[in-house]
């Protein structure tokens, strides 16, 4: 059953000034704010006593980062510590461990990490510390992401074989198991949602069938778009790899790339016959650290960002509060909103089959005779920020809409409903009008 959580909720908002009366008060002023002044900064302008605690601002509803919830953002106002120190070392490894849980995982042998840097040093990890160069990865791709995953395992020197999903739709388990039946292949990975298209691929069939047709190969994820929205049971699917980040679902600020692997791809490491091709992302590195801080004991082998791992505690503290699986639902119903008002609008979502759509974003196809130029700034001077396309083939055709964490979940926001209003108006003031 779908939840309808209480204003006070803690897993939905947790903090006394959060966002608990965002609503309409802070559309309207930001909207207001934005036409009479578009370019002019906010900063400066007081926060009325009832808004949150940030100041007014539009919506940012792309697809990553997106809005934070007040208690994350004031989380990394933390004193400075030491970050060997005592205090600090027990949140770290407190943080780890909630890691487990996010991913669903009960395997003591599994290893979660969490690195300064970007969603893009978790596709390094993979590269430098599961492939030797000359060994065999099969890429699935479903748009951009998918293609740069390919291009940094190449970098490391593997044998990519890339399938690809045709625009808007993911390769088929059949093209999967002709190709692992063809050769032998150390990895395989998949973009879980494609940011890019948002297109969401299937990783539990998809695993037993790599299970099935090769055992030994080892199934990693992209999760940098799925992570915290999607359904992920690691041990129950048996996956081998999640690589995420922390300024998408999870809802902390950018800068930490966060991993999970099992004990199959530890050992896969532990049994190369190279040491790994990357110094900072090596597991040779961090593996002991990662442990040591889970056992609260302190371990350096290069300095974290406390204020950050503060902010990822608060964001994981929150999320975990609730079942995931409530979390997830609420997440699709949202979807289901958004693609039902994308559709009622005349308009089409990129990714082509319901069972291929994501489900905390949605990109959209403009109507003809609408350009990105001309919709993404009227969708500002309403208090809304969407993202461009990004993949090659269909770049200027289409627009994305980020609607994940808080803004899909805290009932006190109403970024959704601010968003879809702003299409629809932007789009009737660009001179479309459904057919
Ligand atoms: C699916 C996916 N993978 C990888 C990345 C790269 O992450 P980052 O930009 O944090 O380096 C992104 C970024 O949006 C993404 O959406």
């Amino acid at each position: 059953m779908p939840r309808h959580p209480s204003p006070n909720d803690p897993s939905i908002t947790n903090s006394p000034s959060s966002s608990s009366s965002v609503g309409s008060n802070r559309i309207s002023q930001v909207a207001r704010h934005l036409s009479s002044s578009a370019t002019s900064s906010l900063k400066g302008q007081s926060t009325p006593p009832t808004m949150s605690s940030q100041p007014p601002h539009p919506a940012l509803l792309i697809p990553g980062p997106i809005e934070f919830d007040d208690a994350v953002l004031q989380s990394m106002s933390h004193y400075s510590e030491s970050h060997v120190g005592p205090g600090f070392v027990a949140t770290f490894g407190e943080t780890l461990t909630q890691l487990r849980q996010l991913f669903q995982s009960t395997d003591p042998a599994a290893q979660p990490f969490i690195i300064s840097g970007s969603g893009t040093l978790g596709w390094d990890l993979v590269a430098a510390n599961l492939v030797e160069a000359g060994e065999s990865a099969l890429v699935l791709s479903t748009g951009y992401f998918g293609d740069g995953f390919a291009d940094c395992l190449r970098t490391y020197g593997a044998d990519v074989t890339k399938i690809d999903g045709p625009v808007g739709g993911r390769p088929s388990l059949e093209e999967v198991e002709v190709a692992l039946s063809k050769k032998k292949y150390k990895i395989l990975t998949v973009t879980h949602v494609d940011t890019s298209t948002g297109v969401l691929s299937e990783l539990k069939n998809l695993t037993a069938t790599v299970k099935r047709v090769s055992p030994e190969t080892l199934v990693i994820v992209d999760g940098v778009c799925s992570v915290a929205c999607e359904e992920i049971a690691f041990d129950a699917w048996g996956l081998d790899g999640v690589v995420t980040a922390s300024q998408k679902a999870i809802g902390c600020p950018a800068g930490l790339s966060i991993s999970f692997f099992s004990a199959k791809a530890i050992e896969a490491f532990n049994n190369r016959k190279t040491p790994p091709a990357s110094y900072f992302a090596s597991f040779k590195n961090w593996a002991p650290i990662m442990k040591n801080y889970e056992a609260k004991k302190p371990s350096y082998f290069a300095t974290p960002s406390p204020q950050l791992i503060h902010a990822l505690n608060t964001a994981l503290s929150q999320i975990l509060t609730r079942p995931l699986a409530e979390r997830f639902q609420k997440h699709a119903e949202v979807s289901d909103r958004v693609k039902k008002a994308v559709k009622d609008l005349g308009l089409e979502v990129v990714a082509t089959k319901p069972e291929d759509q994501a489900h905390a974003m949605t990109a959209i196809y403009l109507p003809e005779n609408v350009t990105i130029p001309d919709i993404l700034p009227k969708l500002s001077t309403k208090g809304v920020i969407f993202a461009g396309g990004i993949h090659k083939a269909i770049a200027t055709k289409y627009i994305r809409f980020g609607h994940m964490g808080v803004s899909a979940l805290d009932p006190n926001r109403k970024d959704i409903d601010l968003a879809l209003d702003a299409l629809r108006s932007g789009l009737s003031e660009c001179g479309y009008q459904k057919a």
